[in-house]
């Protein structure tokens, strides 16, 4: 009788999606949330962590009192648990700030002090501007920024085309594992070693990425690799892996008293957000919750239950990713900004595209008409709308999914879309 008792979902090795979406109280509405790329909704365990934090363990960290004992052990959880997460060395690795465009600003800050004036970086043109302004600035100490730009043919980052550009005197290489308006997915260990072999540094931002992915930065083999946790289902928050030989050797930005070895407060000024670093363990026990419900194994380290359920969430997207890529390859009058498959080898269900004669401002209040989130604009990846000659379209429109959307949603945005195409 054993065998009744054994879950659908488990037989099929499939997500459960009903039970996904009651993880999500935002999902019980009647809205469809295809900006995902803007910002996810949070998992519910996330505002039980920040609530719990606040009302009772909101005390200044690090003193001797019992209260003050447990607060700094919680926000030390979150950072040991992420460290874990993403397979860093160390907790030590792990930084924590409001954004990814603060973390890079802090980061560039710092790695300035320890570059020549002559020295070179590279950064891409289809990143979101978080990882290339900051690099920029460094113009102002006389070093020289040069710009690898995605062939506009095929809408990927080439390797011939970045070793034209490498001298001996490149220090750094900033680049997006996945645009958030292409959605391809960059080869970032390929790109690390080969940048890795000409002795520089690489910079990459992954918070097209994360949401779609389980991570691991020592597979990458990167040097800096940032995120944003509100995209993953978290907080308003970021968190920036650094190499630990990297960071002790950065100056610090904090206060002048705070040592060059606290790794990584020196590059925490004003410390870390107490309650949202909490909050992060509201991602994790959310994960924990996917695992359970789906897989019978017990396993122990936590990175490799989100790899299992990584899996699951990796073929639910890519159904998802036919349907709509089904529908948009199937009309003459849409062009694709990227590639025109769903294959998760190759992409996350993140598209964007034109409409022949519309502007993407015209399309995107329609479809708000019926209630589904959808975007319009350059998504501040203002160079590369440019360079793509998109500005005057008002950029693109945008559709990005996660493994909480239906393909009923998928659906009702074909059935809304159909019309004004
Ligand atoms: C690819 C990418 N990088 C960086 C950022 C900036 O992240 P944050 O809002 O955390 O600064 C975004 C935000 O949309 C993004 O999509």
């Amino acid at each position: 009788m054993e065998f009744i008792t054994l879950k659908k979902h488990i037989i099929m090795n499939q997500l459960d999606i009903p039970f996904v979406r009651k993880q999500f109280p935002a999902l019980s509405g009647e809205w469809v949330y295809f900006d995902n790329a803007g910002g996810t909704q949070p998992a519910r365990q996330v505002g039980e962590r920040i609530q719990d934090y606040l009302f009772n363990t909101n005390v200044q960290l690090g003193a001797s009192y019992e209260i003050s004992q447990l607060s700094t052990q919680r926000v030390a959880e979150a950072q040991e648990t992420w460290a874990k997460l993403i397979h860093a060395k160390e907790t030590a690795e792990v930084i924590l700030g409001p954004s990814t465009t603060m973390l890079l600003q802090n980061l560039s800050r710092s790695l300035v002090q320890t570059f020549n004036p002559g020295d070179e970086v590279i950064v891409t043109n289809c990143d979101h501007e978080a990882n290339i302004g900051p690099w920029l600035m460094m113009q102002k100490q006389g070093i020289v920024v040069k710009s690898w730009k995605v062939n506009p043919e095929n809408y990927r980052l080439e390797l011939h085309d970045l070793e034209k550009l490498m001298t001996d005197r490149t220090r750094l290489v900033a680049f997006t594992q996945t645009s958030n308006i292409i959605g391809t997915i960059n080869p970032v260990r390929e790109i690390t070693q080969f940048v890795h072999d000409r002795g520089a540094m690489v910079c990459v931002d992954a918070v097209a990425y994360a949401p779609h992915r389980a991570i691991n930065v020592q597979e990458l083999g990167v040097d800096f690799y940032v995120f944003s946790l509100y995209k993953v289902y978290g907080p308003h928050y970021s968190l920036l892996f650094g190499k630990k030989v990297h960071l002790e050797k950065l100056p610090g930005i904090n206060h002048f008293f705070i040592g060059r070895d606290e790794i990584p407060y020196k590059l925490q000024p004003g410390n870390v957000n107490y309650e949202l670093s909490y909050g992060l363990l509201g991602i994790t026990d959310y994960y924990e919750n996917l695992f359970e419900h789906h897989f019978e194994n017990k396993l122990a380290v936590i990175a490799d239950k989100i790899s299992q359920v990584y899996q699951l969430i990796e073929k639910h997207e890519e159904a998802l990713a036919t349907k709509f890529i089904d529908f948009l390859n199937s009309h003459s009058n849409i062009r694709i900004i990227g590639e025109r498959t769903a294959s998760t080898a190759v992409r996350v269900p993140t598209f964007s595209f034109i409409i022949d004669h519309k502007k993407s401002s015209e399309v995107v209040p329609l479809i708000d008409l019926q209630k589904i989130g959808i975007r319009w604009g350059d998504f501040y990846a203002r160079r590369l709308i440019d360079d793509l000659g998109l500005l005057s379209n008002h950029g693109v429109i945008r559709v990005s999914m996660v493994h909480y959307n239906t393909p009923e949603e998928v659906s009702r945005l074909i059935k809304a879309l159909t019309p004004i195409i």
